[in-house]
């Protein structure tokens, strides 16, 4: 692989997954990492593949999702800036447990699978960093099962709007677009139920909808 040169040491030193990691070590990633841009709609990785490299996202946002023969999808997650996928199947040599798909226009860094064992053995806050996020996937799979096994459609739709928002300026928002068909495909109901629970959450004043984003009523 060709590297990201001293532009990519920059880049990594904001990667939470790298953090803790010292500037030489970081170079030395920085070397062998390779930089790819991807566009929307673009399979990244794709179930059932073997595995052969590690991503991380540097900009855009990327769907981890499986469907059926039906062609029935389920999103299990989304990815935003900073985090990485693709670890899994490296780590256990089994393939692509699932498609991670580009949402929108995205930069990644790719790094080899011999290369990334590589940075495992020599840097142990990488490890832990892997495991810390396996960990969190874990309890949010955890969180996820529990409601989808004691939650109602609207409850559900509650607590996952809860779950992905964030403050910003005082506000609590959904920080990246969420359409309905997405939460239906994460909470494992119809669109149209969506459709109907969140025009009930914005006429009890719960959530409004503000250009476009959806805003959080805290009271
Ligand atoms: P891998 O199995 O190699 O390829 C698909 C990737 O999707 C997987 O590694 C993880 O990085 C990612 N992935 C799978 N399940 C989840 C999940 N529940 N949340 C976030 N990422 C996931």
């Amino acid at each position: 692989m060709g590297g990201v040169g001293s532009k990519g040491l920059v880049l990594l030193r904001t990667i939470p997954l790298f953090s803790g990691v010292c500037d030489p070590e970081l170079e030395q990633i920085a070397g062998v990492a390779a930089h790819r841009k991807v566009s929307r709609g673009t399979v990244i990785v794709r179930s059932g593949d073997p595995t052969d490299s590690l991503y991380i996202l540097i900009n855009g946002s990327a769907r981890v999702m499986n469907s059926d023969e039906e062609g029935r999808e389920v999103i299990l997650s989304i990815l935003g800036p900073g985090d990485f996928f693709g670890e899994m199947g490296l780590i256990d040599g089994s393939p692509r447990s699932a498609d991670v798909v580009a949402a929108e226009s995205c930069e990644l860094l790719v790094i080899s699978k011999a290369d990334f064992k590589r940075c495992l053995q020599e840097n142990f806050e990488v490890a832990l960093n892997i495991m810390k996020r396996l960990v969190e996937r874990l309890r949010e799979a955890d969180r996820k099962i529990e409601s989808l096994a004691l939650m109602d459609v609207y409850g559900r739709v509650a607590k996952l709007l809860l779950d992905v928002s964030e403050i910003h300026d005082g506000r609590r928002i959904i920080p990246r677009r969420l359409t309905k068909q997405d939460i239906a495909k994460m909470i494992g109901a119809s669109r149209e139920m969506v459709s109907r629970v969140m025009k009930d959450l914005e006429g009890s004043g719960y959530i409004l909808v503000d250009d476009g984003q959806i805003v959080l009523n805290e009271q």
